[in-house]
């Protein structure tokens, strides 16, 4: 049995459509229902549905043999497994973002909100920007509106939250799509299994792209 751990929403439900057009279907899963758990005990595959950021605990710790994480989660949890495929979905990018009339002051430290520190960090360190992170959960546009940040760095898909709250974009940190990720001991002991999926999977994304 292979498990899938696959972020639970829209993403994950996309993620899923690829599996299933690369073979690996599991018809209980389009069930109306609460549960967490979906087998195909024919096909070998067992999915189960968890919240996008924690797809990569799940699979560093081998809960999950394979999952579907986005480049956003990778990039801040540095998670050990390996990264197999772009899938292609979920596309949008890290971004700094602030009001429309904000200048940096380069003598001032930056405050800058966000949900992804370790990504905000690495990015300031590479400009020797010295900067103060202000650690949010969600609706991190709130931040500079109300005077808590200067910046944010969030994600930017089609720019309309932005756009919504007077933000705008001021520079692009790096592009992010789901990613295909495996456990490293699971690759090394269900090897067939796993590299099987994976070719399979391009396969459907070739025919698509
Ligand atoms: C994400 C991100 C932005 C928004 C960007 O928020 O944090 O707020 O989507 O999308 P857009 O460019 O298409 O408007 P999410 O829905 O994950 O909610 P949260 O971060 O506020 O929890």
């Amino acid at each position: 049995m292979i498990n899938i751990a696959l972020p639970k929403g829209r993403l994950g439900e996309k993620a899923y459509g690829i599996f299933e057009q690369a073979g690996f279907e599991c018809p209980s899963i389009h069930e109306e229902s609460r549960k967490l758990i979906f087998e195909n005990a024919e096909k070998g595959v067992r999915y189960f549905w968890v919240k996008p950021s924690d797809v990569v605990i799940y699979v560093e710790r081998g809960a999950a043999d394979i999952g579907i994480a986005g480049k956003d989660i990778i990039l801040e949890y540095q998670p050990d497994i390996y990264e197999l495929a772009d899938l292609g979905i979920g596309k949008c990018r890290m971004a700094v973002a602030a009001k429309k009339d904000f200048v940096d002051r380069r003598d001032r430290t930056l405050r800058v909100a966000t949900k992804f520190p370790n990504i905000a960090k690495s990015y300031y360190a590479s400009l020797s920007r010295e900067i103060d992170i202000i650690k949010l959960n969600g609706s991190i546009e709130l931040a500079p509106i109300l005077g808590l940040s200067d910046v944010i760095v969030d994600i930017v898909e089609t720019g309309k939250t932005l756009l919504e709250n007077d933000l705008e974009p001021k520079s692009d940190i790096v592009p992010i799509s789901a990613r295909l990720v495996s456990n490293k001991v699971s690759y090394k002991f269900k090897n067939e299994r796993i590299r099987g999926i994976c070719e399979q999977i391009n396969e459907v994304l070739k025919a698509r792209a």
